[in-house]
C-alpha cells in the first residue's frame, strides 16, 4: 500500500469526541514504550507524526491520524506505567476502555509486545479481556531488530503456546516487526488494507 497521506486531526480522552466520519480504524495498544508510536510512525512512513520517546508514558490521550483521505491509525496510551498515580491510572483505564467498547469504526486492534520478553500476565490478561468483550484484535511483536532469527522464532511461539494453554482455540493473527529497520510493514500494511477492502 501507498501512502499518499498522513495527517493528525484530534486528541482527546473522550470517546464521544472521537471523528465522527464512518471510516475504519485501527487502534495501537500495549505496555508503555513497547513501540506503539514508533510503529505508527514506521508505518505512515511520516518521522515524528506520532510523538514518541525513551520515557514510557509518552502518549497519554487518544490520537486520530488519517491516513490516505480514507481510513485511520489510533495511538493510545499504554497500560501497566507504574509512575503514573492511581488516580491517572483509573482515567486512562477508564477511557480506553471506554474507546474500545464503543467505538464503532474501530475494525481491528492492535496489541503490541515487546518481543524480547517473555508472555507477561499484564498483556495475556489484556489479551483476554479483548476477547471476552469480543474485540478483534491482532498481536504485533515490537522491536525484532534486537533479535536473531532463532530467538524470534522462539519468543513468538512461547507467546502462542500461551494463548493456547489459556483457553483460546487458535491464537490471533502475528506479525513481527522492527520500526528501526521496517520490517514487518508490508505484512501489517497488506492486512489493513485487506479489511478496508472488505
Ligand atoms: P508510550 O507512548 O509511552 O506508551 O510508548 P510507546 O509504546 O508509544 O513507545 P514509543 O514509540 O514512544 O517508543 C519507546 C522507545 O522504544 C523509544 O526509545 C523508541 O525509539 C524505541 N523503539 C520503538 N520501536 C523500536 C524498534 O522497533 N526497535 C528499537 N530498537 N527500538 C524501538
Ligand atoms: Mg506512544
Amino acid at each position: 500500500m501507498k501512502i499518499k497521506s498522513a495527517d493528525f486531526v484530534i486528541s482527546n480522552s473522550d470517546v464521544a469526541r472521537c471523528p465522527n466520519e464512518p471510516l475504519p480504524e485501527y487502534a495501537f495498544i500495549g505496555r508503555s514504550n513497547v513501540g506503539k508510536s514508533s510503529l505508527i510512525n514506521m508505518l505512515a512512513e511520516r518521522k515524528s507524526l506520532a510523538k514518541t520517546s525513551g520515557r514510557p508514558g509518552k502518549t497519554q490521550l487518544i490520537n486520530h491520524f488519517k491516513i490516505n483521505e480514507n481510513w485511520f491509525l489510533v495511538d493510545l496510551p499504554g497500560y501497566g506505567y507504574a509512575r503514573v498515580s492511581k488516580k491517572d491510572k483509573n482515567t486512562f483505564q477508564k477511557y480506553i476502555t471506554n474507546y474500545f467498547l464503543q467505538r464503532e469504526q474501530l475494525v481491528c486492534s492492535f496489541v503490541l509486545v515487546d518481543i524480547r520478553h517473555d508472555p507477561q500476565p499484564i498483556d495475556m490478561e489484556f489479551m483476554q479481556w479483548m476477547g471476552e468483550n469480543g474485540v478483534p484484535f491482532a498481536i504485533i511483536f515490537t522491536k525484532a531488530d534486537k533479535l536473531k532469527p532463532k530467538a524470534i522464532e522462539r519468543q513468538v511461539k512461547k507467546y502462542l503456546d500461551q494463548l493456547i494453554a489459556d483457553l483460546w482455540e487458535e491464537a490471533p493473527p502475528h506479525f513481527v516487526t522492527s520500526s528501526s529497520n521496517r520490517s514487518g510493514r508490508d505484512e501489517v500494511l497488506a492486512y489493513i488494507d485487506d479489511i478496508n477492502e472488505k
